[in-house]
């Protein structure tokens, strides 16, 4: 990024879960399987899900109020929402606007959705970088959030066994300090494997044509596919991103990627060669709760004093499309 854009401040940040705890044992109840099989093969213990009518926009919400007040802000301050979801409750009125709604307010700021499955927040960062970077924006919420469980097909056990539901928020704005939170971020994409994961819309086709297939519009993910996929591309990927915060990997204090497997995480680790203190994981808890994944892991680290604020932070995310993403970031103190 050119120097004369404005540097970004993330100012705050914050998460919400559902109360509703599934277990490994619980699931044992829909299928074969054995908490031995889901824990050694994902690093998954147990996960959160919605119950009720309760949903992704109540989780993102909730992780969007503690963050504008971790922001030192108020609503009325926000002048542009967009929230990341791998597949929002409705795809409109997005997830975006919906939360806007939520929060009441009148002053019409633009709420949008970007889809990038669970590199989402990391997506929605470089978005907001450059919205603050170019200055048509100046306080930017960041939501991502997902109900995995509702979109999940409860009798595969080759995925129903890895998501949970949660949401994690984060309030950007123009670091008047001339101090950018960013030392680097890089997304990409690769269209051509989308079928390692996807979602179907429902739908069929007019009745007065050709009918069509019934889709089924469940989560669908080559599982062995994804996981060579993200050891052969990310390590290289975050060398490069590390390259350009100008740090060493050694420099860096924490490494916070998206909790997809805690196979994947530790294959990350290795090649880091960062000691356990440094890995953020959390995967044992929540499942892989999709692009809220990396925020919530941050969030609850700093709560469960794992991690120590005025520090610096790699993330890094894989999803669905196939997308990809990574940041070094600065920890201000303060920030959850
Ligand atoms: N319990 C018991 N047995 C099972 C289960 C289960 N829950 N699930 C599958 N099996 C069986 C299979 O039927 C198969 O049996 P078979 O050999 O008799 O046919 C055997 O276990 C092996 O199945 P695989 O699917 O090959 O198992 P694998 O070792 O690959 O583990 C897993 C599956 C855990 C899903 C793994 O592939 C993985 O984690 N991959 C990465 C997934 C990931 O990171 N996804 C990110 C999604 S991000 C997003 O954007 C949504």
């Amino acid at each position: 990024m050119q120097n004369s854009y404005k540097p970004l401040r993330i100012a705050g940040m914050g998460y919400s879960v559902p109360e509703t705890i599934i277990t490994n044992d619980d699931l044992t109840k829909l299928y074969d399987t054995s908490d031995e099989w889901i824990y050694t093969r994902t690093g998954i213990k147990e996960r959160r899900i919605v119950s009720g009518n309760e949903s992704a926009v109540d989780l993102g919400f909730i992780a969007s109020q503690k963050a504008i007040e971790k922001a030192g802000m108020k609503v009325e301050d926000i002048d542009c929402i967009i929230a990341a979801a791998s597949a929002p409750p409705q795809l409109y009125p997005s997830l975006a606007c919906n939360i806007q709604a939520r929060f009441g307010m009148a002053n019409h700021v633009p709420a949008f959705d970007m889809t990038a499955a669970c590199s989402g927040l990391i997506y929605s960062l470089q978005v907001a970088r450059g919205l603050i970077g170019s200055g048509l924006y100046k306080n930017i919420l960041l939501v991502a959030a997902d109900n995995n469980s509702r979109l999940v097909d409860w009798n595969d056990r080759g995925t129903s066994i890895l998501f949970g539901d949660g949401a994690g928020a984060m309030v950007v704005t123009e670091a008047e300090d001339g101090i950018d939170d960013v030392l680097s971020l890089d997304i990409r994409a690769d269209g051509s494997i989308g079928q390692y994961i996807y979602m179907n819309m429902p739908g069929k086709n007019c009745p007065l044509v050709e009918p069509c297939d019934e889709v089924d519009s469940t989560i669908h993910m080559a599982g062995r596919d994804v996981y060579k996929f993200v050891v052969t591309t990310l390590p290289d990927f975050i060398d490069e991103c590390i390259e350009e915060s100008g740090m060493s990997a050694d420099d860096i204090d924490y490494l916070i990627p998206h909790q997809a497997n805690q196979r994947i995480i530790e294959a990350m680790q290795a090649r880091l060669k960062y000691p356990d203190e440094k890995v953020i994981s959390n995967i044992e808890y929540y499942g892989n709760t999709s692009a809220a994944s990396i925020p919530i892991a941050l969030v609850e680290g700093v709560e469960k004093g794992k991690i120590k604020l005025n520090s610096t932070a790699l993330l890094c995310g894989f999803g669905a499309g196939m997308t990809w993403g990574a940041a070094v970031i600065r920890l201000r103190e303060g920030i959850c």
